[in-house]
């Protein structure tokens, strides 16, 4: 799959992209820094694509994915028989990205006798496989990730200092999305249009109220959030433009907040909506523990969100198509359309095949 373009006319983006185009051309290591969804891998595949790598592997590694004992092997490859499961010989991440770029992601949930291993690979330019006795010889190009603060967790003892200094030759920073100025519009924009490929209905713009509730929105979750957003409006939405009532409670409080006025309070008074809102981003279900000690749950509240996490999730799947949604999940066309009007996530049309 060919890696997105990366939107954006802020300030902030504009100095990103410039200094891509300045590394790109590089095969020094790079450290990307920045928070939760706001373009680290993007950033990454840009140059390694834009670069003289790029008919060379790009090698994406979670660090923080693969289990502490597996990582070594994962990285460098084994011996067959150098531990108990390991039936054959293996190439490691390391060796497949060989001329190419080798993505860490998270690298700063690399333990610290990895992280030795690794420093002493980047500086020698070779490794040993596990149970391996040869040196292999390897030439990649580093692309560090993270969105800790390894400043800290180097002050901190918990991430190695000369490690990160090796990787951090070049540093680059992911603005937040709260800091690009004029981007949000702009993204919610290019991501409704690419909606519309792939819904089968999909409104043609935001209208002006829910653009503004955009604008003032804090954006936690950055670029990510606002795609699943995107994506949720459009599954809402009846008419041609997304307004302000499809979008999340957090983001309509925000607008309602940026205008001095008080929002919902019947819908606040538990955070289940939010709690439920921002897991459905992360594409789960999240269902507040049944814990009295803090107050009464109000079961009503948790049912509906619960309902209408899976009533959005069908709607999705099914690209907004109501029958097939209702299929999806083993109610009839009657009973989903009665409940998505009962959650108030659906105006009164009666116009769906
Ligand atoms: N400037 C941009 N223009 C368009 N899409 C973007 C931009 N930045 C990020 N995206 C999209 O936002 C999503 C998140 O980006 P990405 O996975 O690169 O973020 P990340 O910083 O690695 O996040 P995490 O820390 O959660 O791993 C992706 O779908 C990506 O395509
Ligand atoms: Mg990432």
């Amino acid at each position: 799959m060919a890696t997105r373009k990366i939107i954006g006319e802020s300030t902030a983006v504009l100095s990103l992209l410039k200094l891509i185009g300045k590394v790109a051309g590089s095969k020094t290591n790079l450290l990307v820094i920045g928070e939760s969804g706001t373009g680290k891998e993007l950033v990454a595949r840009m140059i390694h694509e834009t670069g003289p790598l790029k008919d060379k592997p790009f090698i994406p590694v979670n660090c923080g994915a693969i289990p502490e004992t597996l990582i070594e092997s994962e990285m460098f490859g084994h011996k067959r028989g150098s531990f108990t499961g390991a039936i054959s010989e293996k190439m490691g991440l390391f060796e497949a990205a060989h001329g190419g770029t080798l993505f860490l992601d998270e690298v700063g949930e690399l333990p610290l006798s990895m992280q030795v291993k690794l420093l002493r690979a980047i500086q020698e330019r070779s490794f040993r496989k596990v149970g391996g006795n040869d040196d292999i010889r390897v030439d990649v190009r580093i692309i560090a990730a993270t969105n800790r603060d390894l400043e800290a967790a180097v002050a901190k003892g918990t991430f190695r200092e000369d490690l990160y200094y090796r990787l951090n030759v070049i540093l680059i920073r992911t603005p937040p999305l709260r800091e690009r100025e004029g981007d949000i519009r702009l993204l919610a924009e290019q991501f409704l249009k690419r909606c519309a490929t792939r819904f089968k209905r999909c409104p043609s713009r935001f209208d002006e109220e829910a653009l503004a509730a955009l604008e003032s929105h804090e954006w936690p979750g950055n670029i990510r959030e606002l795609e699943n957003l995107v994506e949720r409006a459009v599954t809402l939405s009846t008419g041609d433009s997304i307004t302000l009532d499809q979008l999340p409670q957090g983001v309509q409080d925000a607008a309602l907040r940026a205008r001095g006025l008080p929002t919902h309070p019947a819908r606040r008074s538990t955070d289940v909506a939010a709690t439920a809102a921002a897991a459905q981003a992360q594409g789960a279900l999240v269902l507040p523990a049944a814990d009295f000690s803090k107050g009464p749950l109000p079961l009503d509240e948790i049912l509906a969100d619960a309902e209408r996490s899976y009533l959005l999730a069908a709607l999705a799947h099914a690209g907004g198509v109501k029958k097939k949604a209702a299929e999806l999940l083993g109610i009839t066309f009657r009973s989903i359309r009665y409940r998505l009007s009962k959650l108030g996530m659906e105006k009164d049309d009666a116009s769906e095949e």
